[in-house]
């Protein structure tokens, strides 16, 4: 696991643990959903590249910088949608492509329904973001999809992730780092994370 960075910061952990509780109703879960991933945007923004600008303050002109990189976010729907508001709270000038999977039930294999990426790349950086990163099958496929477009700088961004997920995401792509609050134990026989935090969908939108 020499891909995963698993945030070590308290307040992850703290709202991490809200999240998973299931009396957190889904006003509440969307507001922890919105700050932890904004707390791991933080993190996993740490290597962007800058260019040097100068900026003129009340006092004298000096030297700052600016962001180099165009910045995509891609949250794959629908329970990535949760995670976008606290991340372009910190990069309000990233562009967001939904890519649409949905998880057959029996197969438990992504199927692709949305996907409206223009045909050149227009961002440099991708960050993908997906609450769970359950058996890995849907972070896989839309990375395929991210390179296929001409990304070449990817990054996951997820709240929890399990060992078969993340195994799978790094054996296709090792070039890729992933992001979480946590990691578990496992995946039941439903594909669910354990102990998780249950439907991040259903949780977010009240349709559990
Ligand atoms: N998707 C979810 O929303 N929860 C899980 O535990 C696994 C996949």
């Amino acid at each position: 696991m020499q891909n995963v960075i698993v945030s070590k910061h308290p307040l992850v952990a703290h709202k991490l643990t809200k999240l998973r509780d299931i009396s957190t109703e889904p006003k509440k879960f969307r507001e922890l959903v919105r700050e932890i991933a904004g707390l791991l945007c933080y993190e996993a923004t740490a290597d962007l590249e800058t260019m040097p600008v100068s900026v003129t303050t009340p006092l004298t002109e000096t030297t700052g910088v600016h962001l180099k990189e165009k910045i995509g976010l891609v949250p794959i729907l629908r329970s990535g949608l949760g995670m976008v508001e606290g991340i372009w709270e910190l990069v309000p000038g990233a562009e967001v492509w939904h890519i649409g999977l949905y998880r057959d039930e029996k197969t438990l294999k992504p199927v692709q329904y949305y996907n409206k990426l223009p045909l050149d790349p227009t961002v440099s950086v991708c960050l993908i973001l997906d609450p769970m990163l359950a058996t890995g099958g849907s972070a896989v496929a839309t990375v395929d999809i991210l390179k296929n477009w001409g990304v070449r700088k990817i990054k996951f961004v997820g709240l929890i992730g399990a060992p078969e997920g993340i195994k799978a995401l790094e054996t296709h792509h090792p070039d890729v780092p992933i992001h979480l609050a946590a990691i578990d134990e496992r995946l039941n026989e439903k594909g669910y994370i354990v102990p998780g935090l249950g439907d991040a969908g259903d949780r977010q939108f009240g349709t559990g």
